[in-house]
């Protein structure tokens, strides 16, 4: 992988600008057609185009719930993202399905196993989130050495997934923590996910909880939860599409770039409880990962 850099600087919490303010982007139609859009929201806007819910009329008669994201592409801001919007529209559509093929293939992504060689990448990503959004109380960045540490805890008893695109950037990252340490909870894991700010909306968060969540299931975990500061609506969105159940609130749980802000408390049922359970498989064998990491990479 190439080293992962993010986006703009960190800034104070009055002047912190969202990592693409503006958007362009091609949606793939039922029918094969492609429709051409700008958004400063590429995740919410492509949940309306699906759901028809403020999404265009024209995918909304194309076959909405098929909408398939084909091409995005960031813009310094909204005129920059209209003129280039325009420019789109007017592209016979050979370039067009020239732009798709060319991002498709750049955008792939290869969801693995990490291996603490990742270590440099993932606290990249991370930090970003650190250093710019609320999504983790964290203050302070963590160091490759904390990561190199953390990956290698994790995989001694729980996935620790990656997600990289063809061109070798680190889309996202999604692991599993014990809940806590006393043996009562030795079912329960607490789990994780962050994708690089400028793919968010675009799948791989799905594709990276779809492939944890199955192998936590086989090694025989119960309960999966996870804890999302409040506001982060595009998270709560994602748990609940992936089967979480908010549970709780922690009312002004945490206070990060001069705001208070609660905490949601979300709960994934893995297995049916079993009296008495069987203990968990700390590894799975290489041909089941492979099984599970194969699906969702679609070999
Ligand atoms: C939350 C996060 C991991 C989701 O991953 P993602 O790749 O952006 O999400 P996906 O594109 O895979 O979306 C999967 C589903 O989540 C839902 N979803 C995602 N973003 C949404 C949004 N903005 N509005 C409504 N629904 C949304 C949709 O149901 C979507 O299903 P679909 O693909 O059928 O439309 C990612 O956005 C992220 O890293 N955000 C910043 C860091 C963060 O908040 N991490 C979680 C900390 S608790």
């Amino acid at each position: 992988m190439t080293a992962g850099t993010f986006g703009p600087a960190a800034s104070l919490a009055a002047d912190r600008q969202p990592y693409t303010p503006a958007w362009v982007y091609l949606l793939r139609c039922a029918d094969g057609s492609l429709y051409a859009g700008w958004t400063n929201d590429l995740a919410r806007r492509l949940h309306a185009h699906r759901t028809g819910a403020g999404g265009a009329k024209y995918t909304k008669s194309h076959g909405k719930e098929a909408v398939q994201l084909a091409y995005a592409e960031a813009c310094p801001d909204k005129p920059a993202a209209l003129r280039r919007e325009a420019a789109l529209k007017k592209l016979p559509k050979a370039d067009k399905e020239a732009l798709a093929a060319d991002w498709a293939a750049r955008s792939r992504l290869t969801v693995r196993m990490a291996t603490p060689e990742d270590a440099a990448d993932v606290v990249a990503l991370y930090n970003w989130y650190v250093t710019h959004g609320t999504q983790t109380f964290q203050y302070e960045p963590s160091t490759g050495e904390e990561y190199r540490q953390n990956i290698a805890e994790v995989l001694e008893k729980a996935p620790f997934l990656v997600a990289c695109t063809a061109d070798g950037r680190l889309a996202g990252y999604a692991c599993a923590h014990p809940w806590h340490t006393r043996r009562a909870f030795a079912w329960d894991v607490e789990t994780t996910v962050y994708c690089a700010p400028d793919v968010v909306g675009q799948g791989t968060g799905r594709k990276l909880y779809t492939a944890l969540l199955e192998l936590l299931q086989r090694q025989g975990y119960y309960n999966a939860f996870a804890l999302i500061t409040r506001p982060n609506p595009q998270s709560d969105a994602f748990h609940r599409a992936l089967g979480f159940t908010r549970y709780g609130v922690e009312k002004n749980s945490g206070y990060k770039f001069g705001r208070w802000l609660d905490l949601g408390y979300w709960a994934c049922p893995l297995n049916p409880p079993a009296d008495p359970p069987a203990p968990v498989r700390q590894q799975l064998g290489a041909e089941e990962i492979a099984e599970v990491l194969g699906r969702v990479n679609g070999v």
